[in-house]
């Protein structure tokens, strides 16, 4: 079995390759987190991968901070051209990105909270990190809703032998949609705009209130 790091920095190279699988689930919520952002913010992105989606954000706020656990997917980051270079790629944990003590307007997460120990603890964490008025915007496959199909059982069965043989990260969580709206609640936010884009990915904004 291996762990999150070293799994996501051996995949990252063909990660960097794949297609984004619904494009116009992609880019109708990304034109929706754009609207929600201000040229004077300050955007922290977490396990944001090969920095695609912070770049593509990076032109309309003052900066933003991409992070990841594995050092593979922050090289290809930081390896792309920038608009207005003001995109900051670090190699950082999760735990440690929501540990930064610097200010964020919006903290962002982008199907991520599925792969993470403990998102619930993290959820609080991303609150405490924020302003009054800051935005928390994630998205989040559901694997185990029912919005997934059949599909949801052959995958809850096939997972812990695809982890055991290092082929799939460590861990996955396997939610419904429901368990995301409840544990970004408990957590303290304000749902501003919640949706599934395509049907197993929980979409939401939420504000520290
Ligand atoms: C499915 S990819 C998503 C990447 C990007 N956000 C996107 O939407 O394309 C999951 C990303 O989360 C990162 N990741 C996994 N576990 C992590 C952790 N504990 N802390 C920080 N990043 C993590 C992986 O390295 C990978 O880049």
């Amino acid at each position: 079995m291996v762990d999150a790091a070293t799994f996501w920095d051996k995949v990252a190279p063909k990660y960097a390759q794949s297609k984004i699988s619904d494009m116009e689930a992609y880019e109708y919520t990304l034109e929706r987190t754009r609207s929600y952002l201000k040229p004077t913010d300050r955007v922290l992105e977490l396990g944001c991968g090969t920095g695609s989606t912070a770049l593509l954000l990076a032109p309309g706020v003052k900066q933003v901070v991409g992070t990841d656990i594995a050092q593979g997917m922050i090289e290809i980051a930081r390896s792309k051209p920038q608009e207005k270079s003001n995109a900051d790629f670090r190699v950082l944990g999760i735990e440690d990105a929501v540990a930064l003590r610097e200010p964020f307007d919006v903290v962002a997460g982008f199907n991520l909270f599925h792969l993470v120990p403990n998102p619930q603890a993290l959820f609080a964490d991303i609150y405490e990190m924020l302003p009054e008025g800051g935005l928390f915007v994630s998205k989040t496959p559901c694997l185990a809703d029912k919005a997934f199909g059949w599909k949801r059982f052959p995958i809850m069965a096939a997972l812990p032998v695809m982890q055991l043989l290092g082929k799939a990260p460590r861990p996955v969580s396997m939610f419904k949609i429901a368990d995301i709206d409840r544990m970004i609640l408990e957590a303290g936010f304000e749902i501003v705009e919640s949706g599934s884009f395509p049907s197993i990915s929980r979409y939401i904004v939420a504000r520290r209130s």
